[in-house]
């Protein structure tokens, strides 16, 4: 049943049973770990593309919550210049307020923090909440609801912005948030958030965006409506070149502001697109299964020849990759991550284990499969002697490549 509007769910895609994304194992406690069937879906009422299964949110968001939204440098510089763009936009009044949800190791509010700007960050996964606070952001260690949504409102007073970046799509109770955000927010203020965009997911196949945590799979159609059905109203739409193709949605109380000429732009470019009904993903199954059938015979084909391949990026998304398509350490022997808390573990389900950058060149294998392709431009750069020592990337979005 669709979380959104209660309509019926059709399934377009399962990757069967999959493990958690994020959950890194400690090698010496391999043997529990928790699995779901992961599967696709969209709503044939209101046209939101969602996961069927959902896990439960504490499963995911915990302590040891891994990713650091820090962790790129392109990143970092995205939130600054989002930061600066909302001081000077939405935040210019007296006294202005902005509360982010989702808001990790503080790689947006830190800039906000820096002007002077009042706000709060309600983060569920305490350690990278704690990373926040070092920053000196303002943090709740919480999960946003309709609830926590009051006692801010209680304590801090109105929300002149109320800001989420790939934290939206991970929140499957949209009800109670659009509840939340109706008691926080000023009666002129703005819900903004940003993620990955379902039309750059069927364009580029970018099926590892589908994930445990990923539970929607926005666009300007089913934003637009989910919103209306809680009072609300899509005001404005931007697109966003990060994390292979996203959209920034701008909400506001209905009525209340002009929708910008963007709303129906890409709201017309979507109806020829498709995006709205089952039949529109009839080649999304073909294409991702293309894709699995040629990076195994790639790799293994390369193993047979008695190549030696690694990963980079022991991300997310990568979790679907490797166990969607059946690759181990026995094909891929290790994944490179900057992330201190992969480090030393095991990438879940698949048990490759995660080393760091340095491992790369320790010596330089003769390929690397680019598992965080959507920061390719940074690592790239950043390993440009393996590129010039002989060694090869492995790409295999929009298909599989070597460069
Ligand atoms: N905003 C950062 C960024 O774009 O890099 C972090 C994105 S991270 C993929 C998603 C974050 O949302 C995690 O830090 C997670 O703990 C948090 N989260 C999950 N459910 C939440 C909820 N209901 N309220 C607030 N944060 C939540
Ligand atoms: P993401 O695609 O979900 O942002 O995850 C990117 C992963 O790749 C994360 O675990 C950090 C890692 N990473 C590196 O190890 N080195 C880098 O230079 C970058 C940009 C990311
Ligand atoms: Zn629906």
């Amino acid at each position: 049943m669709c979380r959104v509007c209660g309509g019926a769910v059709h399934e377009f895609f399962d990757f069967g049973r999959q493990p958690l994304s994020d959950a890194f194992l400690d090698p010496a406690g391999v043997g529990h770990e928790y699995f779901f069937r992961l599967a696709v879906g969209i709503c044939e009422s209101c046209t939101m593309t969602q996961l069927i299964d959902e896990v439960a949110r504490d499963r995911m968001f915990h302590e040891a919550y891994p990713y650091h939204s820090s962790g790129s440098v392109r990143m970092r510089r995205h939130f600054e210049e989002t930061a600066q763009l909302l001081l000077d936009s939405h935040l210019t009044g007296p006294d202005p307020f902005i509360v982010e949800v989702g808001c990790n190791d503080g790689v947006m509010l830190k800039t906000i923090d820096k002007a002077g700007v009042r706000h709060l960050g309600v983060e569920p996964s305490g350690g990278v909440a704690q990373l926040a606070c070092e920053q000196g952001v303002r943090v709740r260690v919480d999960f946003f609801e309709e609830s926590v949504a009051s006692a801010i409102v209680a304590e801090d007073g109105p929300a002149d912005v109320i800001y989420a970046a790939n934290t939206m799509c991970h929140i499957p109770y949209i009800g109670s948030v659009f509840r939340g955000v109706d008691a926080l927010l000023a009666p002129d203020g703005v819900l903004v958030f940003e993620d990955p965009y379902l039309g750059d997911i069927l364009r580029r196949n970018t099926f590892d965006q589908i994930y445990d945590e990923h539970f929607f799979f926005f666009t300007v159609r089913s934003v637009r409506n989910a919103a209306s059905r809680f009072g609300f109203e899509l005001v404005d739409v931007e697109r966003l070149p990060v994390h292979g193709g996203e959209l920034r949605y701008t909400i506001a109380r209905a009525g209340r502001r002009e929708p910008s000429p963007a709303v129906e732009e890409v709201a017309a470019e979507e109806l020829e697109l498709g995006l709205a009904a089952p039949a529109d993903f009839d080649g999304f199954a073909a294409s991702v299964n293309r894709i699995r059938d040629d990076l195994m015979g790639l790799l293994r084909g390369l193993r047979a020849e008695g190549k030696r391949v690694v990963g980079y990026g022991a991300t997310a998304k990568s979790a679907t990759v490797t166990n969607f398509c059946g690759i181990g350490p026995e094909l891929v022997s290790f994944v490179c991550d900057a992330t201190p808390a992969k480090n030393g573990r095991l990438m879940p389900g698949s048990h490759i284990p995660v080393r760091p950058p340095e491992a790369l060149a320790d010596p330089y294998p003769d390929y690397a499969v680019l598992f965080a392709w959507n920061h390719a431009e940074e690592i790239m750069a950043k390993e440009r002697a393996f590129h010039e020592a002989g060694g090869r990337w492995i790409l295999y979005v929009p298909e599989v490549h070597v460069v």
